[in-house]
């Protein structure tokens, strides 16, 4: 029998049965994106620093990451100190948690407070400074990127700003609509007038303001795309129930409770079910970010509600 000879076109060949690798993810050699929180401790104390989301040692992804499109990092800054960031993105979302002062992103300086929401195109070195000690949330899809193997070459937007007595304004509005009563909640998505089609806040990211209203359950509901909450203000009693399946009532079976945490984050993962509760008699904020900009666009994402 004659010795195969194997070209250098043909040295990563490979094939396997149909039933072997359809399914990566029931087989285990592609992770499910896990449960994790990241806890607001973090961006309160220390030295001026980035704090990673980073699950990549769970995701098997080579650089940090959080989902496998998403990073998600707190940054804290002292007082009068400034830091630098970049990341191989195209699109950076950040929101203010606490304290105030201006970013230099390339040519513009953004001017921010507590509660604002800026987003930016990624690929270059940006310098943010803090006036009085502040601590931001920020959101990118430099994994994405990073899997893909590419670098950003196009800025698909500019700088935008979305400043907290915008974002509230916007959010009493809706909850002040009579029809919001009928609504499965009250919330405002952040857009950008570049992005049309999928109206959502840069082309991958989606951000949505919302409140879960005192004594309130938000019926369960899930998406392809996975969602990198941050919970603002909340007492005690606040809390997102987690599951795979529900039953034919439509609710959620052996679920995972994550409470809620002031200016904590925490994962909810793709195409899991969630339903979010606040018995804590004060109403409560949170920011979910997801690629479901990105999942619009494939037509992918996929938003289902158990109770519609
Ligand atoms: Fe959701």
């Amino acid at each position: 029998m004659s010795k195969q000879v194997v070209t250098e076109l043909e040295k990563d060949v490979q094939f396997f049965e149909y039933t072997q690798a359809a399914n990566p993810l029931s087989k285990g050699t592609i992770k499910q994106v896990p449960y994790a929180e990241l806890l607001h401790t973090l961006h309160e104390q220390g030295e001026t620093r980035i704090i990673s989301f980073d699950l990549s040692e769970k995701l098997i992804c080579n650089s940090p990451a959080t989902s496998p499109n998403l990073s998600a990092n707190f940054i804290r800054i002292k007082a009068g100190e400034k830091i630098q960031t970049v990341a191989n993105a195209t699109s950076e979302l950040y929101y203010v948690m606490r304290g105030s002062g201006h970013t230099k992103a390339r040519e513009i300086k953004i001017s921010w407070a507590k509660g604002d929401f800026f987003v930016i195109p990624g690929g270059a070195n940006f310098v943010h400074s803090a006036n009085t000690d502040a601590a931001l949330y920020w959101v990118n899809d430099e994994p994405l990127l990073s899997y893909l193997g590419v670098v950003i070459s196009k800025e698909k937007f500019s700088p935008t700003l979305y400043k907290s007595e915008a974002c509230q304004h916007e959010l009493q509005r809706v909850a002040d609509d009579p029809a919001s009563r009928d609504r499965n909640r009250v919330s405002v998505i952040l857009a950008n007038k570049n992005f049309s089609q999928t109206m959502t806040v840069t082309h991958t990211l989606w951000a949505m303001f919302g409140v879960l209203p005192a004594d309130s359950v938000q019926a369960p509901h899930r998406h392809n795309s996975v969602a990198l909450d941050l919970i603002l203000d909340c007492k005690p009693g606040c809390y997102t129930l987690i599951s795979k399946d529900i039953d034919e009532k439509g609710q959620l079976i052996k679920p995972v409770r994550q409470d809620w945490k002031p200016y904590s984050a925490f994962v909810t993962p793709p195409y899991f079910w969630h339903s979010h509760h606040n018995e804590s008699g004060q109403a409560a904020n949170l920011i979910p970010i997801q690629d479901a900009a990105f999942h619009t666009y494939m037509r992918t994402l996929d938003i289902e509600f158990a109770h519609p």
